[in-house]
């Protein structure tokens, strides 16, 4: 949701077209975050002024911009300390246009700029009272009052520095934000701060750090003081006495960036800010402020060396990034289980639930909690965990948990699915029952990420990084996650060994049959051919393979803007029949598994409406078969597992059918990757 990035560089001379080389590049890593409009900032040649371009649309728009604005010698010319920032919006506060793109301006002579995502909640009042003092707004984003704000208490308090200037405005806003601020008037500078909105700095240098921290400071850092306490000002100033001593360097290059995949190609250093951290760099140090101590604040940010490789953030031989997720699977799954699970006799170790699990075996119940795709993992594993774990499980959409005030107890467990960690609905889940005494297991595919911090213990899907906003691996890395806490849970229940033997059997040939299915994928793109003009596709299905119907559903809505309804084929003479006749496209999922016979029904009650469905059925199951010319064939697994082999031919439908349509497959219309605004 929105991507900030900033480039500053100290001591290491980058000319402004090499520092918009950069900025670009990065926008470019963080487009699937938001992608209706963007924007630069850069120091002006004689570094009185403050330059912008910003566009509607894509960074390649943008791109074009800068080309055209900035060209000639000087702009080649080096220098030794600027700062860049740079922004790729989802609009929330205004309709996508250039007057409304970031960076946003303090004044007419841009003495503050600033880019923002997340959304500052009481952003009116401020507004009014800034409108009082005179102010005149420009944009209808609340992104511009934080500016405005931050010029405000620079007028009242011209001693001080920069980042208690930050610190002062974050103090009177509300909300969810994550910034990076850049002024005329602390050339060099840049400030950066986040709460509930994901922001990190990355570091880069020539020679190793000093250390693997950075001190955290509290109060100010300035050797001039000043006594100028305001009226106006809502909070006094600091009056902390920490001395200002975190990690210098001669030659530094820091990137503050809304998630990792846009650093990478620099640095594997990087810095995960904690809520109300304000990170500031001035004569190329930098450090880390928070304004009031509290008692479990660590003293000190360390800073983590990524293990992400560049060529996972890139596209490859692949013509979207969707389609190399898709085909990355029979790898991302190994990766999911590798080092978790013994294929050589039946135990599995989830190292980041390990201690728990005598705790978790005592609960009341599970509960699963997510949105969109990652709620569709709980959907799939439900009825497993019911079975293995004897537990009630219930699976609920973080937006509707929150609206119905839950009731949630000590002895509850809560399991809070997300593939970037910073879903805003699942985090204040996440935090309504954490309050509530619930033990919090963050399932996520984001390290670092805020759902990954806040969360008592977890695992981590280790999809690698998905990039294409329609989430296809993580899905499928889910799916396993939970298979293989379901197996933790029932691993010293002698009824259940073989069971579970039959599981983990299945499991080890997963990513061999994952290929077979992705075999399908030209039979997928003919199958595309002939519904791709249609207004309408129902998915139907039941028990294990129920959730394939609402995920393949998602799928096709998201990425083809086409209507698709998954249908629990159990419901059909409840309503949804009423849709079939001979020119509705209707897809459905026939497996060999208990609920086999169901589904046959269910697909004669189609048939003979005149219905013509694809149907998905087993290899070799002639008998389903017969029942229509167009069928997906899947290889055979464990009936808990199918989930993962049908959702592929829904995945690979979906993206064949958007191409067909001419929808942009990595950046469909109004979605972005991660939504950290309620
Ligand atoms: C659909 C999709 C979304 C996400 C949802 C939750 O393809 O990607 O439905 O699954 O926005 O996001 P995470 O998993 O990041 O919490």
């Amino acid at each position: 949701m929105c991507g900030i990035f900033a480039y500053l560089n100290y001591l290491t001379p980058k000319s402004r077209q090499e520092v918009l080389d950069l900025l670009v590049t990065g926008l470019k890593r963080l487009e699937y975050r938001g992608y209706d409009s963007t924007g630069v900032a850069i120091d002006s040649l004689d570094n009185k002024d403050i330059i912008m371009v910003k566009r509607t649309g894509k960074v390649k728009v943008l791109e074009d911009a800068i080309q055209e604005h900035f060209s000639g010698d000087d702009y080649s010319e080096p220098v030794l300390n600027h700062v860049g920032i740079a922004h790729t919006r989802w609009a929330t506060h205004g309709v996508p246009c250039e007057r409304n793109s970031h960076p946003q301006r303090s004044d007419d002579g841009n003495s503050f700029v600033v880019v923002h995502n997340g959304i500052i909640t009481n952003y009116n009042d401020v507004k009014t009272f800034l409108a009082k003092k005179g102010y005149e707004f420009e944009s209808d984003t609340d992104t511009e009052v934080f500016a405005k704000l931050v010029h405000h208490l620079w007028k009242k308090h011209p001693n001080y520095s920069f980042r208690e200037l930050v610190e002062q405005a974050i103090q009177q806003v509300e909300g969810a934000f994550a910034i990076a601020v850049k002024s005329k008037h602390f050339p060099g500078e840049c400030v950066a701060s986040r709460r509930s909105s994901p922001l990190l700095v990355a570091i880069k240098t020539r020679t190793r750090l000093a250390g693997d921290h950075i001190p955290i400071l509290y109060g100010k850092d300035d050797k001039k003081q000043s006594s100028d306490q305001d009226a106006d000002s809502v909070l006094p100033r600091s009056d902390s006495t920490a001395e200002f001593m975190p990690l210098e360097e001669k030659e530094v290059e820091y990137f503050f960036a809304s998630d990792a995949s846009a650093v990478i190609e620099h640095t594997n250093r990087v810095i995960y800010l904690e809520d109300d951290d304000v990170a500031a760099v001035r004569d190329g140090t930098l450090s880390i402020h928070r304004l009031k101590k509290s008692l479990d604040d660590p003293h000190a940010r360390e800073i983590t060396t990524l293990k992400m490789e560049i060529q996972q953030i890139m596209k490859g031989n692949y013509d979207y990034f969707m389609q190399k997720e898709i085909f990355e699977q029979p790898e991302s799954v190994v990766n999911t289980m590798r080092g978790r699970v013994r294929f050589d006799g039946t135990t599995i170790v989830l190292g980041g639930i390990k201690d728990y699990i005598p705790e978790i075996k005592r609960c009341r119940r599970l509960m699963l909690i997510g949105c969109g795709t990652s709620y569709h993992s709980a959907v799939a594993t439900r009825q497993l965990l019911e079975e293995l774990t004897e537990l009630p499980v219930m699976v609920e959409l973080a937006s509707d948990f929150l609206d119905r005030n839950t009731p949630i107890f000590r002895d509850d467990v809560c399991f809070f699915i997300s593939q970037s960690g910073e879903t805003a609905d699942t985090l204040m889940a996440l935090r309504y029952c954490k309050q509530r005494g619930a033990l919090i297991v963050g399932i996520t595919n984001t390290v670092g990420s805020s759902i990954c911090r806040e969360s008592h213990c977890g695992v981590h899907i280790n999809a690698g990084p998905e990039i294409g906003v329609a989430s296809t691996k993580a899905y499928t890395s889910q799916f396993i996650s939970l298979v293989m806490f379901a197996l933790v849970m029932s691993e010293d229940r002698l009824s259940l060994q073989q069971r579970r033997l039959e599981i983990l059997q299945a499991l080890s040939k997963l990513a061999d049959q994952i290929r077979e299915v992705l075999k399908l994928d030209s039979k997928v793109q003919e199958l595309a051919k002939d519904l791709y003009q249609h207004k309408s596709l129902l998915i139907m299905g039941r028990g294990y393979n129920f959730a394939t119907c609402l995920e393949g559903a998602l799928k096709v809505k998201e990425l083809t803007y086409m209507h698709s309804e998954g249908i629990m084929a159990g419901e059909l003479k409840h309503g949804p029949l009423a849709l079939v006749d001979d020119s509705m496209p209707v897809l459905m999922i026939v497996l060999r598994d208990p609920v086999y016979v169901k589904c046959m029904n269910a697909l004669q009650q189609v048939t003979s409406r005149k219905g013509c469905p694809v149907i998905i059925c087993e290899e070799g199951d002639e008998e389903t078969k017969a029942f229509s010319s167009r069928h997906l064939e899947i290889p055979r697994t464990v009936d808990c597992l199918q989930g993962i082999l049908t959702v592929i031919p829904m995945q690979l439908l979906s993206y064949h059918i958007a191409v067909l349509r001419g929808c942009d497959v990595d950046c469909p219309r109004n979605l972005a990757k991660s939504v950290t605004v309620e």
